[in-house]
């Protein structure tokens, strides 16, 4: 153990924010990796995956509605992002086999769509797409309402949507991700909503998945600092029960919640800036 004063960090951080981030360093935060901070020139390359990602969403929002089954929503994905240049950043991702996550009430994420799946009347539906464009990820997810839902079903839905727009506002520069996390399950709990452990948020745009984890629960003040520079996802998953989940070992993917109870989650993509933050998947 060294005393935090000459504790080693590489002096590569841009230079405009280098003299801030070591007063950090010197009381003791834990500081994120250089490596998490994005140049201009790769911003703009997440910020062009981003557009095609939004109008992805908007595209097959356009399409969902009872009757479709989720792999024809999945086909539609694939067929539009293709057309835009770019590639579903799900397909073949570490074996996954679709364009985009469909998740269906209980589940509470990465659906896989199937010509089985057909939409009803009361089903609430979480649609998980990532965008690889020119060696830029984006990734956004939102939920749909088919038809006339349940109104605590409504409201769940509703307020995992609130989650997400706290956490966002927690996403400050110099704040630490457990503010975000904090802030994400005060909201869920006041509602006495589980907000799910085992999945996290994460660093996105250089690759699909990399440093940090952001988790959605956590304690104000703690945690990995949070700099200018840095793109990650918000993508809090609120479940009407129990916070507790599992996965599918039928498909090794499916993810449920143990009691049954529907599941709903929204992401986005962030920038965090000097001033605050960019969503990069609006
Ligand atoms: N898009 C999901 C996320 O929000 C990840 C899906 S992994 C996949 O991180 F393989 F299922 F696509
Ligand atoms: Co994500």
């Amino acid at each position: 153990m060294q005393p935090l004063k000459e504790r080693f960090t590489p002096r590569s951080y841009p230079d405009h924010i280098e003299e801030k981030i070591q007063q950090f360093n010197t009381q003791g935060y834990l500081l994120p990796p250089c490596h998490v901070l994005r140049t201009p020139e790769q911003i703009e390359g997440i910020r062009e995956s981003g557009r095609i990602n939004t109008l992805l969403l908007d595209y097959l929002s356009e399409h969902i509605r009872e009757g479709i089954s989720t792999a024809e929503i999945d086909r539609l994905a694939y067929e539009f992002t293709l057309s835009h240049g770019a590639i579903p950043a799900p397909l073949h991702y570490e074996g996954f086999p679709a364009s985009i996550c469909t998740s269906i009430n209980e589940v509470v994420c990465h659906g896989i769509p199937s010509e089985q799946e057909i939409l009803r009347e009361g089903d609430i539906m979480n649609v998980d797409v990532s965008t690889l464009y020119n060696g830029y990820y984006s990734d956004a997810s939102r939920m749909f309402l088919i038809g006339d839902v349940a109104p605590e079903v409504k409201k769940l839905v509703r307020v995992a949507k609130e989650c997400l727009q706290i956490g966002i506002e927690a996403a400050q520069p110099w704040a630490q991700l457990g503010d975000i996390g904090a802030a994400i399950q005060a909201h869920a709990e006041k509602h006495h909503y589980g907000v799910v452990r085992d999945l996290c948020g994460h660093g996105v745009g250089l690759k699909f998945h990399e440093a940090p984890d952001v988790e959605h629960f956590g304690t104000p003040h703690t945690g990995l600092l949070i700099v200018p520079g840095m793109t990650f996802t918000i993508e809090p998953m609120i479940n009407l029960g129990t916070w507790e989940v599992y996965t599918d070992a039928a498909d090794g993917w499916t993810v449920r919640t143990d009691d049954d109870l529907p599941s709903a989650q929204w992401e986005h993509t962030l920038l965090i800036t000097e001033k605050g933050n960019e969503i990069l998947t609006y």
